[in-house]
């Protein structure tokens, strides 16, 4: 008995002092199932632990400033493993006394380790510098991250000879992705698109010699620094100066997923990391390889990059632009008499070029390309320099870009027999994103064998456990206080370096008085007003159905918290405590827009205006790359406004993380949504798409113009009394069908209480956006994006 008693004890001590902790001692390892689990430095400016990237996908990080990092206010400087995510159960790193540093995952596999020959380890530690580093039995440096560097270079961290920072794939996506900053063998620092079909250098750009751009190719060296004022110096002579040079702040340089080079610092009062240097303006296509080969990069004011195929072209892979574009049609050989040509206007390929002729005619150019079987096409254009024309002849369709007033035309080789329309010649962009989130880790556990030794220990097990279940009474009594003390310092780490708050429920009690006030009831709860200690107003939810465990609502909680829009409402913090589940908001000063519908507050302006927002809100969610989510109940009872009739999106609670890879999710089973609001496919077998929330918005947008609920009845009480029970979307269809006949046929289905003042014009948009969103046949729908861009072309006309 006494043997393991002990044993146990020392299990439980351990357990009690695994809270953030300042070293790891060897032998001993770090937890993935464990929160708490987490290096600190000394002084607090950086974190070490399991960082999530992905469902049940982890990767060993070390980030700044906050013991839980979250994607929105939080950058890995640093993995482990980047490209094999571990498992959530069961993984661990450990420092073995060898030297090694080994990162298992369930079952046991080493996924990644340190590679250290016949040295002691005595601890691992993480520097205030952001070094995490195996200290040797002499206080020496076994190992340090600082060597092997991932997409980011910290002040202090030297850049050498064979140092290379590789971008990650996206902003979802952590694993390598095809940007590399490197000193190449000119000894200059360069950044290069290294892609799956071709690769090419951007930085510094390669229209002129490095040398003609201040870059100093004699010096060997080969080694950069930054230093925490915000210097940079490289010994290719390349140097700059962050725009808040002096300052001593958190700073990183970092190769972004998007292929550029920025230096980011983090602002002490409002803990967001801004953008203090970059290596080429980011409205640019300058950085090569972005949309793939046979493909063009356009800048637009609203969407930023772009990407889109060449005429009669498409997407190899439909979620990864990297892949390029392929032809849709055949060219047997390229130079048999049957080829053609298709001018694409304001186009640009970069290198690649077969021969370039300068004073030639168009025709001869043209000859040139159609008996070169590998001629792709050419670019005809007007040289400044030589003052002619100039035929470049070219084998690959590479760093295209659309350049507005680009002098010059592009003529693309294509079957004889291929038709285009004008505006397959003129599309410049294409609603695809260029990731998708990480997928479930499906890893196989490996099943216990049912060996000897194992038999032993179960009996053995189970013969001391009775005595031990005794023993825990015991040991918790003493126990109890120490556990509270961890907690309560975790707590507070928690309270001082991040805006996003674990609260108590008694706090949350008090900040409620006893949740006295309420003020709705959204689906999965009541939601109170109350006011935090901080005075701060907030909205407090009290979710009714709390049955998932901490981990996972933790895990929910933390994507709902990822999301950073000024149309989707902030979630302050949350509570996970016993059996109560508790989600803290901001306080939204007019309540919902079902509230508002029959009030003559609400002008036309305002209600334009939460079209817009809404829209916002909805196309963030669906298609800013960052992840696929769905909401799921669009309605007006969860569109909220703030003092300034502002729409935020709320109740994100239905949403589920979607796999973007066919867009369709087959865990939604249950069916989600209001009555009246859900779009047709949640009753057909069809599968749920971002076109599901589309629907909702439409019918949403339907209620706003006309005051109508789709469930029958008006909102407000002018003159309509005779239409309830009407069917709001056929009914709206056919006056606008009327409409083009008869143009007072809008007057009547608009909301009476606006008493006429709204704009006529915008009127007809909205409700012609609507009726689109509202099709049956889901593919009929615009995206979220595409209603935002006909919203927004009508916002500033007046
Ligand atoms: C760790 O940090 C201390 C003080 O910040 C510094 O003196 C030391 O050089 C650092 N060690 C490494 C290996 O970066
Ligand atoms: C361009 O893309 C096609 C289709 O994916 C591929 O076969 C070809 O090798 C690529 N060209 C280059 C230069 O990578
Ligand atoms: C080369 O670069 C290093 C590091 O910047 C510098 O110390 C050294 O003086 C340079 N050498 C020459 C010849 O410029
Ligand atoms: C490096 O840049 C400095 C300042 O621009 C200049 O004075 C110096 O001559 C350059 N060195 C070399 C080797 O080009
Ligand atoms: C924030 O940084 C500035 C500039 O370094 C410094 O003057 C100021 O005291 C800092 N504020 C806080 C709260 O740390
Ligand atoms: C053009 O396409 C047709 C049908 O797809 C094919 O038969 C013909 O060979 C192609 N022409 C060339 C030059 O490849
Ligand atoms: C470029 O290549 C074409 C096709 O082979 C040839 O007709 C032309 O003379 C070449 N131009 C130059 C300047 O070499
Ligand atoms: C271009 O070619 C024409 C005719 O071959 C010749 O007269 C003219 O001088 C040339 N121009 C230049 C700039 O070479
Ligand atoms: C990507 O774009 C193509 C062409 O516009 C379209 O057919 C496809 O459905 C899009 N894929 C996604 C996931 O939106
Ligand atoms: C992330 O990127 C890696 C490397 O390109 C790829 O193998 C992996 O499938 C990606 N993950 C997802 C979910 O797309």
């Amino acid at each position: 008995m006494f043997p393991s008693f002990w044993i146990f004890l020392s299990l439980l001590c351990l357990q009690l002092s695994s809270a953030v902790r300042q070293s790891l001692p060897s032998g001993s390892s770090l937890s993935v199932e464990k929160p708490s689990d987490v290096l600190v430095s000394p002084e607090g400016a950086f974190f070490a632990g399991f960082f999530r990237v992905g469902n049940n996908a982890y990767s060993f990080a070390i980030w700044h400033d906050n013991p839980i990092c979250r994607a929105e206010s939080c950058f890995p400087v640093w993995m482990a493993n980047r490209n094999v995510p571990v498992n959530g159960k069961g993984s661990r790193l450990s420092l073995f006394e060898s030297g090694s540093l080994v990162l298992t995952d369930a079952g046991d596999s080493i996924l990644w380790s340190t590679v250290i020959v016949g040295s002691r380890a005595t601890k691992l530690q993480l520097n205030d510098t952001g070094n995490l580093i195996v200290v040797g039995e002499k206080g020496d440096i076994l190992w340090q991250s600082f060597d092997y560097p991932t997409d980011t270079l910290l002040p202090k961290q030297p850049m050498k000879r064979d140092t290379v920072l590789i971008s990650s794939r996206s902003r979802a996506n952590y694993s390598a992705g095809f940007y590399r900053l490197y000193f190449s063998d000119d000894n200059v620092l360069h950044l290069i698109f290294d892609g799956p079909t071709f690769s090419s250098t951007y930085w510094p750009v390669p229209w002129s010699r490095p040398s003609d751009q201040g870059r100093f190719i004699y010096n060997t060296t080969r080694s950069a620094f930054l230093d925490p004022l915000g210097h940079f110096l490289s010994s290719d002579n390349y140097t700059f100066f962050s725009s808040d040079y002096g300052a001593i702040l958190p700073r990183r340089l970092a190769v972004d997923p998007d292929g550029n080079l920025r230096l980011y610092s983090l602002n002490n009062v409002t803990r967001k990391w801004s953008v203090t240097w970059e290596a080429m303006p980011s409205t640019s296509c300058l950085v090569h390889g972005v949309c793939g080969n046979n493909s063009l990069c356009s800048y637009d004011r609203l969407l930023g990059r772009t990407c889109s195929c060449i005429p009669g072209y498409f997407m190899v892979d439909q979620n990864d632009w990297s892949f390029g574009c392929k032809p849709s049609f055949q060219l047997s050989d390229g130079c048999s008499s049957d080829v053609g040509f298709v001018m694409l206007r304001d186009v640009d390929f970069y290198g690649y070029d077969y021969n370039q002729t300068s004073n030639t005619t168009l025709s001869n150019c043209r000859s040139m390309c159609a008996s070169l079987c590998s001629c792709r096409g050419f670019q005809y254009t007007m040289s400044y320099t030589k003052r002619t024309y100039v035929c470049f002849l070219k084998n690959e369709l590479v760093n295209g870009q659309n350049l507005p007033n680009f002098e010059g035309q592009f003529y693309l080789k294509v079957n004889k027999s291929m038709r285009f329309t004008r505006e397959e010649l003129e599309k410049r962009k294409q609603y695809n994103c260029t990731s998708r989130p990480m997928e479930t880790l499906r890893r196989r556990y490996r099943q216990k064998g049912n060996s000897g030794v194992f038999n032993f220990m179960l009996w053995f097990a189970v013969a001391v456990g009775g005595i031990e279940i005794l023993l825990v009474f015991v040991v918790w009594v003493f126990f109890y206080r120490d556990e509270q003390d961890t907690k309560e310092g975790y707590h507070n780490y928690l309270l001082a370096a991040t805006g996003f708050q674990r609260f108590t429920y008694d706090e949350l009690k008090k900040a409620t008085k006893n949740f006295s006030k309420e003020i709705g009831r959204g689906s999965g709860g009541i939601v109170y007003r109350g006011i935090l200690s901080d005075n701060r107003v907030a909205a407090v939810k009290l979710l009714n159905d709390a049955t998932t465990g901490e981990a996972d609502f933790l895990a929910e909680v933390s994507t709902i918290g990822k999301l950073n829009h000024m149309n989707l409402i902030e979630m302050w913090g949350y509570c996970a405590e016993g059996k109560y589940r508790l989600l803290v908001y901001e306080y939204m000063e007019h309540g919902s827009l079902a509230e508002n519908l029959s009030s003559t507050e609400l002008d036309w302006s305002k209600r334009f205006n939460i079209a817009v927002g809404t829209a916002k809100g909805l196309a963030y969610l669906h298609e800013e790359c960052l992840e696929w989510v769905l909401h799921c109940d669009v309605k007006p009872q969860n569109i909220l406004l703030d003092s300034e009739y502002q729409p935020k999106v709320a109740d994100l609670g239905l949403s589920k993380l979607m796999d973007r890879g066919n867009g369709v999710n087959s865990e939604f089973s249950r069916i989600r949504g209001t009555r009246g609001y859900m779009a047709p496919e949640w009753v057909s077998n069809l599968p749920i798409t971002s076109k599901v929330d589309v629907y909702s918005y439409g019918i949403v947008m339907l209620e706003l113009a006309t005051g109508m609920s789709p469930t029958g009845g008006v909102h407000s009480l002018g003159s309509g009394g005779d239409v309830k029970n009407i069917r709001l979307v056929p009914w709206v269809r056919q006056k606008m069908q009327e409409s083009a006949s008869n143009p007072t046929r809008v007057d009547e289905m608009v909301d009476p209480s606006l008493v006429g003042n709204y704009d006529k014009k915008k009127m007809e948009t909205l409700i012609q956006v609507a009726l689109q969103c509202v099709a049956e046949e889901r593919e009929a729908r615009p995206s979220m994006g595409q209603v935002l861009e006909i919203l927004l072309q009508h916002e500033n006309t007046e």
